[in-house]
């Protein structure tokens, strides 16, 4: 075989093919870590900081927040559906995901945590992008000409449940990024 043919992708080292079933999804991850991480701070300035310190840049950091946390979610499903497949074979458990609460037969307790936390996550992410969503109702028909005004207790509700599944969610992306470095490290999967 000379030095330019092309060497057969069954002859590819195993590290290569999973770096190169990694690539696309890995471009996703890092997308969504950019878009996350800017709406987890720009929600958190305009939660913590008052309106009044500098109004025009509370509403620069709320439009910034909607925007990115509205991306994060598209950007996220992709990942989710190829990390699901690679890490289990199959993503029907995405759709059932109360199947992935059962412990198999000889599975290893620490692959059933790592799933656990993973569906715990998914599931958070969603309420908190839902709650977002919610919140954003009022104004977005106010855009279309229809004044709606829910109660403020359904405003501090879904207020209360963004923030809470937004501090839930950081906290379990640390674990379950932890035990992804420490499966690496073992030479896990
Ligand atoms: C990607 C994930 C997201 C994260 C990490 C996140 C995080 C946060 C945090 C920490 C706050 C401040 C606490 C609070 O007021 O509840 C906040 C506020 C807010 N978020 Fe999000 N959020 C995300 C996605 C979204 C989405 C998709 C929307 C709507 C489309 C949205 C709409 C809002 C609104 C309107 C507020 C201000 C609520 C207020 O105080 O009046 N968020 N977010």
């Amino acid at each position: 075989m000379s030095v330019d043919t092309p060497v057969p992708v069954t002859a590819r080292s195993q590290p290569q093919v999973r770096a190169a079933r990694y690539r696309r999804p890995a471009a996703f991850l890092a997308a969504f870590a950019v878009l996350f991480g800017t709406a987890l701070t720009s929600g958190l300035y305009y939660y913590l900081v008052p309106h009044d310190k500098n109004w025009n840049v509370s509403q620069v950091m709320l439009i910034l927040h909607i925007i990115s946390g509205t991306l994060a979610f598209p950007v996220l499903i992709p990942f989710v559906i190829s990390h699901q497949r690679y890490q289990e074979g199959r993503s029907l458990l995405l759709l059932m995901p109360w199947l992935a609460f059962r412990h198999r037969q000889d599975e290893p307790t620490r692959k059933y945590h790592q799933r656990l936390l993973g569906h715990t996550l998914n599931g958070s992410i969603l309420v908190l992008i839902l709650s977002g969503f919610l919140m954003v109702v009022p104004g977005l028909l106010w855009f279309a000409g229809i004044i709606w005004i829910p109660d403020y207790l359904a405003y501090q509700v879904s207020n209360a449940i963004h923030l809470g599944t937004a501090l839930v969610a950081v906290g379990l992306l640390l674990v379950h990024l932890r035990g992804r470095r420490n499966a690496n490290r073992g030479g896990g999967r």
